[in-house]
């Protein structure tokens, strides 16, 4: 394991996990609880959204790597009484066990060996997290494919209140971008269930993407490594900063704002099909230029 994954020193000084055949790290700049609760906890508005949830809320938790997301979700919401539900996705479990083997560096996983063992060993626990029920479950494979399960009624998933999207990079990892992916996605949400997705990425042709798939989009908060993230959601009350006009003027400029159709980076501008789309898009057809 240790030629596929190493653990690296960030410049602020806390530890982060490096999957070396991916040449990428897993929160690059201020690690694995910041940027859980920048992007993910406080983006998505979790605990204040939790706490009026009547139901169960559901998380869908994709790439979950060493759990860095969903520990920090469990960190700061065990007052809440509101029973919760991870979902949990990956298509391996490597990055968890280098991490539960390296927890003098990777601290915030101390407290939750017991917790994830089981999970990796039975894909599924169910405990007390403080006054809150939770009922955690992995399901480990390829992401596109388990929705496609999903899509064709041969596995069911919960629809999610929230998405921490947190796969490898468009240009690495381009079979968890694809425009199709981000439709079944989008076709899995229920209308009844408010939900917002967030993810590190600012690019034009990722926002393109999930306008396209059906989602609001808008401008997520700074993590320190980016000055903007991303946040989509099903209904625009869930996003402060929606994208406006302006910015479809800015990707109809861009030479890079094409939505991938195929898992193979394209790099592309705009058609005139998805600027057809973008405009008839509730968020912006109601919108003066
Ligand atoms: C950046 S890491 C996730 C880090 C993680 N969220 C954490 O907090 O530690 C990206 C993860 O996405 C997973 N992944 C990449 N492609 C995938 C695919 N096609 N299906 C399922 N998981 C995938 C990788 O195995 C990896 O664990």
């Amino acid at each position: 394991m240790k030629n596929i994954f190493q653990i690296i020193k960030l410049d602020n000084g806390t530890y982060s996990i490096r999957s070396i055949k991916d040449a990428e790290t897993f929160h690059p700049v201020i690690g694995p609880t910041d940027e859980a609760k920048a992007l993910y906890l406080n983006q998505l508005n979790i605990p204040t959204r939790m706490a009026q949830y009547k139901k169960q809320f559901v998380i869908w938790d994709v790439g979950l790597g060493a759990a860095a997301n969903p520990i920090t979700i469990l960190q700061h919401t065990k007052h809440i009484k509101t029973s919760l539900k991870i979902l949990s996705f990956d298509k391996t479990i490597l990055p968890l066990e280098f991490a539960l083997q390296n927890t003098q560096y990777l601290t915030y996983l101390k407290g939750w060996e017991h917790i994830l063992t089981i999970l990796l060993e039975k894909h599924t626990v169910v405990f007390n997290n403080g006054i809150q029920p939770v009922e955690w479950n992995l399901i480990k494979g390829d992401f596109p494919e388990t929705i496609q399960k999903a899509i064709n009624s041969y596995l069911t998933l919960q629809p999610p209140c929230a998405i921490l999207y947190d796969a490898y990079s468009p240009k690495s990892n381009p079979d968890m971008w694809t425009l199709n992916l981000f439709k079944n996605i989008y076709s899995l949400l229920s209308p009844g269930v408010p939900c917002s997705l967030a993810t590190y990425s600012r690019s034009t042709m990722i926002r393109v993407t999930l306008l396209v798939a059906g989602f609001f989009v808008g401008t997520g908060h700074p993590t320190g490594e980016k000055e903007e993230t991303t946040i989509a959601a099903n209904r625009p009350e869930l996003i402060d900063n929606l994208l406006d006009k302006r910015w479809l003027l800015r990707a109809k400029r861009s030479t890079n704002a094409e939505p991938m159709t195929e898992p193979v980076p394209l790099q592309k501008p705009l058609t005139k099909t998805t600027l057809e789309l973008l405009l008839n898009h509730p968020q912006f057809n109601t919108q003066p230029i």
